[in-house]
């Protein structure tokens, strides 16, 4: 018989970047197994198109502006989650910015936004009976990339590279976070997506011929949907991930696979 899924009743979730893509579908997917959920995101309103979607679904959430490459502000969004839903449960450091940005911008929203969640999060939630951090690296944090025309163009080298660095830093951060709360009760996680139909890959898919080569790598033969990422944060955020610690993740039809 099915059965509605409830693993995350009474949960209270905080997801970055939760205005769009892999943040929306993982803030919907959450509210529909029974989590209240933060949607954070740089662009409130965004956000805030987030929870009309979870409550036409019933669901429960809020909404609340966010620039995650600001400590405070971090720290800020996780005491107003706990004052207005009652508690943190379950983060999802999700929010990140594409190669387009130069070196210090990208390192700033992609790593120290992510070390900023995991720091100030950890620190709550050992203090308030454990819980449970996930964040997204990417493919980029596992291995060097290639692309369409070779090696990154100049002009975009250095955020790619920054790309590279921030997903790889979540991947350690990750297990260091583990280790050091793991008996505290807050268990640490990554997701490590491929490639993605999102707002942020829509340039590169917009052009045929980078779309083939990049499906080309994907063992699967086709592109990850959102919600494909959501389901397996989903998972890491329930008690059936209770022995799951440490580890990063590929979502990516088998592209680290080679
Ligand atoms: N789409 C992919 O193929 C892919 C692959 C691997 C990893 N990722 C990672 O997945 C995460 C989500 O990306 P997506 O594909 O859903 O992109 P997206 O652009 O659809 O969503 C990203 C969201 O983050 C928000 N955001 C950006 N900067 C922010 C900041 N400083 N503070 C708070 N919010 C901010 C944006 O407003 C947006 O709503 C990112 O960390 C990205 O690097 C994506």
């Amino acid at each position: 018989m099915a059965k509605l899924n409830t693993r995350l009743q009474n949960k209270v979730a905080m997801i970055t970047g939760a205005g769009g893509g892999i943040g929306r579908a993982s803030a919907l997917k959450m509210a529909s197994e029974g989590a209240t959920v933060m949607c954070a995101d740089i662009n409130t309103q965004a956000a805030e198109g987030t929870v009309a979607l979870i409550e036409e679904a019933g669901g429960r959430a809020d909404a609340i502006g966010l620039d995650v490459s600001d400590g405070d502000q971090v720290s800020d969004a996780i005491a107003e989650t706990v004052s207005k839903l009652g508690a943190l449960n379950i983060l999802f450091n999700n929010a990140g910015v594409g190669g387009d940005l130069d070196w210090d911008q990208t390192i700033a929203i992609n790593l120290s936004g992510v070390f900023y969640g995991l720091d100030h999060g950890a620190k709550y939630m050992a203090e308030h009976g454990g819980g449970v951090i996930i964040s997204t690296s990417s493919i980029a944090g596992l291995q060097g990339l290639v692309s369409p025309g070779g090696f990154f163009p100049a002009e975009a080298r250095e955020g790619k590279l920054a790309y590279i660095a921030a997903k790889h830093g979540v991947v350690g951060l990750t297990k260091q976070y583990a280790l050091d709360f793991g008996e505290l009760g807050v268990r640490v996680n990554a997701i490590a997506p491929g490639y993605i139909q999102t707002a942020m890959t829509a340039p590169v898919f917009e052009d045929r011929a980078a779309e083939d080569f990049l499906r080309g790598l994907t063992p699967i033969g086709r592109l990850g949907q959102p919600e494909e990422i959501a389901a397996v944060a989903s998972f890491l955020a329930s008690d059936e991930a209770s022995f799951v610690t440490g580890v990063t993740i590929p979502v990516d039809g088998g592209y680290s696979a080679r």
